[in-house]
């Protein structure tokens, strides 16, 4: 895709602190930020269910919107999970501050704009995520070609109940990457029917 002027600033402002290489730590922070855009939804159509709660049938539909959100937050989650997992057994040092601090301010920021792109015209919301979520999937499936010892790395996670289980962390990766497609797909679907509110 091509990318508008908000998710290149957020990918230029990545680049410079956490450099333009892949890494593990580097995708930890992404995932940071990816969760927030479905945090700001679930949290407006909440706001929105409460006005529109004498109109059942609209207020149902609003609700499965939530839902969904939830499913994407959740599984966003997993991928953060799962990468701090690998972080940790591969002993990789990040300072509190650069990984820490620095992630959570900028998913502040990244919230807000969620937030208040959604509140004006939705559209312009999911268009962004879309953005994000395109980004995030190249960065996978960029990452497990740059890397081909990984296809023969075991994947053993204490999350692989919850998120599945693969013969490899390069197929892990691309499980990810693709998970990520899914969500590019079901943002612009709703960029392409969203209405006003
Ligand atoms: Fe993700
Ligand atoms: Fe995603």
């Amino acid at each position: 895709m091509r990318y508008g002027l908000l998710a290149w600033v957020l990918f230029v402002s990545m680049d410079l602190l956490y450099g333009r290489r892949r890494t593990l730590s580097k995708f930890k922070v992404l995932e940071v930020i990816a969760r927030v855009p479905y945090q700001a939804w679930e949290h407006v159509a909440y706001i929105a269910i409460t006005h529109v709660h004498p109109r059942p049938d609209f207020a149902r539909r609003i609700f499965e919107r939530v839902r969904e959100s939830r499913l994407q937050q959740d599984n966003e989650q997993w991928h953060l999970l799962l990468l701090e997992e690998l972080t940790d057994r591969l002993g990789v040092r990040e300072g509190f501050v650069r990984y820490r601090v620095v992630p959570q301010i900028m998913a502040f920021v990244y919230y807000h704009i969620a937030w208040l792109l959604y509140v004006i015209r939705p559209r312009w919301s999911y268009l962004l995520n879309a953005w994000f979520e395109d980004h995030a999937e190249h960065e996978y499936m960029q990452y497990v070609a740059e890397n081909p010892p990984l296809e023969v790395e075991p994947f053993e996670s204490i999350f692989a109940d919850d998120y599945g289980r693969f013969a490899s962390i390069a197929d892990l990766f691309r499980q990810i990457g693709y998970d990520e497609r899914v969500h590019k797909l079901e943002s612009l679907e709703r960029v392409a029917t969203a209405r006003f509110r």
